[in-house]
């Protein structure tokens, strides 16, 4: 499980993750967004929150996510980014993967201060097709994406005031679980402010 305030990596960790271990990757904002692009119900409710940088509500993520994660053969691993980040969708994780007889090995915590997610935030570009994050700091030539060749974007919770909302949010609402991570000794603190590789390797060390 990929835990951490937004902007500290999960994503960008998560495809290292995927590409070393061949894991699937389970990210609920992705899924959130790629249902918005298809207009569906579920990603136009989603939007109303997302723009403002709170939680979807847990009645409409827990079923959709633990749909999602208890397909996921049972001889696969998978990298959960996104989920839980509350109180009640890591208790009703916990109650699905204990009927089918998994678990979860390891929560990752990356951790990085605020002034620097703000920083990275404010710089990230999203491709539409694949997800994979870009910093871009000169926004006047936006490149595709190295990865697939799409159309890098914007996200409309990158704004300032969503941006800040959003970290708020983590703190208030998210950062409670890790206590009960850290008692069940599953947590590892990763330092975020290394490289993007040297975070892999803290990652990598971790696992
Ligand atoms: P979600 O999509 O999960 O966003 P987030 O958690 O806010 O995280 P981000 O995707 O913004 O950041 P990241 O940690 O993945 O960083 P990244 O790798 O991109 O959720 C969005 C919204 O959906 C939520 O606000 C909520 O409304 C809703 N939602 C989702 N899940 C939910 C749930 N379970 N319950 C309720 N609501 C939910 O990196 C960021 C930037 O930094 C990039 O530009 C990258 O290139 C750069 N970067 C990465 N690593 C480094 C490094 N080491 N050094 C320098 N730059 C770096």
């Amino acid at each position: 499980m990929l835990f951490g305030p937004p902007g500290a990596g999960k994503g960008t960790q998560a495809q290292l993750l995927v590409d070393r271990y061949d894991l699937a990757h389970v990210s609920s904002g992705d899924i959130f967004r790629h249902n918005l692009r298809q207009g569906t119900p579920l990603g136009l409710r989603a939007k109303e929150y997302m723009d403002r940088g709170e939680l979807v509500p847990d009645d409409v993520v827990i079923d959709i996510m633990l749909d999602k994660i208890m397909s996921i053969h049972s001889d696969e691993g998978f990298i959960l980014d996104g989920f839980p980040r509350s109180t009640r969708q890591a208790e009703e994780l916990e109650s699905a993967l204990t009927a089918r007889a998994r678990n979860v090995d390891r929560v990752l915590h990356i951790d990085v201060p605020e002034d620097e997610l703000v920083r990275r935030l404010g710089g990230r570009y999203v491709c539409r097709e694949c997800q994979a994050p870009y910093t871009i700091a000169n926004s006047a030539t936006i490149p595709a994406c190295d990865r697939c060749g799409g159309e890098l974007y914007q996200r409309d919770d990158d704004r300032p005031e969503a941006v800040q909302k959003r970290i708020d949010v983590y703190r208030e609402e998210t950062m409670p679980l890790l206590n009960h991570y850290r008692q069940k000794g599953l947590l590892s603190d990763i330092p975020g402010q290394d490289t993007v590789d040297g975070v892999f390797q803290s990652i990598v060390g971790a696992l």
